[in-house]
């Protein structure tokens, strides 16, 4: 071929690009209290805006986004905003699965299932098997997901085999107990981005985030888009990623 100007695509420009994307949606509240409006509308709002920033995702090819979408501590709050968030998520997948199927989505939920309702289990059942041959995006739904809560069933699990005998304590090292999180399928995030000014983790992806990058933007969540997003994937590709090690030389 010709050496014409437009240049190949370079290896770092996949290494700019991260594989796995996780959201901390939050300032769905902030979003509405700022318009006088109820908080309910700033969930229905968020849903919107998880909509637009699933497609962008998918644009910009990225495999996996995780979307924090109900807490282990978010039961904490009044049982009516409860009830809203939970019609919004059997809704969003009543009405969205299809869409997500068509367009090439898997969805995968992490969080603990017992004791949540039965249909909603039901729908997120649904969700998974429908969708868990499709390989463009990996759409990962935490929802009542506390990363302690998942440490610590994981412990449980590998304390019971020990007990049985099937295992040796020795053996258990940071790769098995990572394997008994919820997410053994699934690659560390890359970037995690937090909306609405807050910076904290708030129980998200603790294990996984060892080596991520945070970026914490101030956009309220109902407001985040592809512009935010590309915005905070350019802030994650100006970051050097060491994971303890030293910098890698560039150029040669
Ligand atoms: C995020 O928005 C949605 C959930 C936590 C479920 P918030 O409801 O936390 O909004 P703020 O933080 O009160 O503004
Ligand atoms: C984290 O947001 C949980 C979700 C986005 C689902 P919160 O609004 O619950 O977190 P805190 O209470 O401000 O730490
Ligand atoms: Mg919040």
């Amino acid at each position: 071929m010709s050496n014409a100007a437009a240049p190949a695509p370079q290896a770092s420009d996949r290494a700019d690009n991260p594989v796995h994307v996780a959201i901390i949606m939050d300032g769905n509240g902030r979003w509405a209290a700022a318009r006088s409006l109820p908080r309910a509308e700033g969930h229905r709002r968020g849903v919107e805006a998880l909509r637009r920033v699933v497609r962008a995702a998918s644009e910009l090819g990225i495999l996996y986004l995780t979307i924090f979408s109900f807490s282990s501590e978010n039961w904490s709050r009044p049982a009516t905003e409860i009830g809203d968030l939970f019609g919004l998520l059997r809704r969003f997948i009543r009405n969205d699965l299809a869409t997500l199927h068509r367009d090439g989505v898997r969805v995968r939920v992490i969080g603990e299932r017992t004791g949540l309702e039965a249909d909603i289990c039901a729908l997120l059942n649904e969700a998974e098997e429908l969708t868990k041959a499709n390989t463009k995006l990996t759409l990962v739904v935490a929802f009542n997901y506390g990363s302690r809560q998942e440490i610590a069933k994981a412990a449980q699990r590998l304390a019971l085999e020990v007990a049985e005998g099937k295992r040796e304590a020795s053996s258990i090292d940071a790769d098995v107990l990572g394997r008994y999180l919820d997410t053994p399928d699934i690659p560390d995030p890359d970037l995690i981005i937090r909306t609405s000014g807050e910076q904290r983790l708030s129980n998200f992806l603790m294990w996984q985030a060892a080596y991520s990058e945070l970026v914490f933007v101030p956009i309220h969540w109902p407001d985040f888009d592809k512009a935010a997003l590309e915005g905070a994937i350019a802030e994650y590709a100006r970051r050097e990623r060491r994971f303890g090690g030293l910098v890698a030389k560039t150029g040669s």
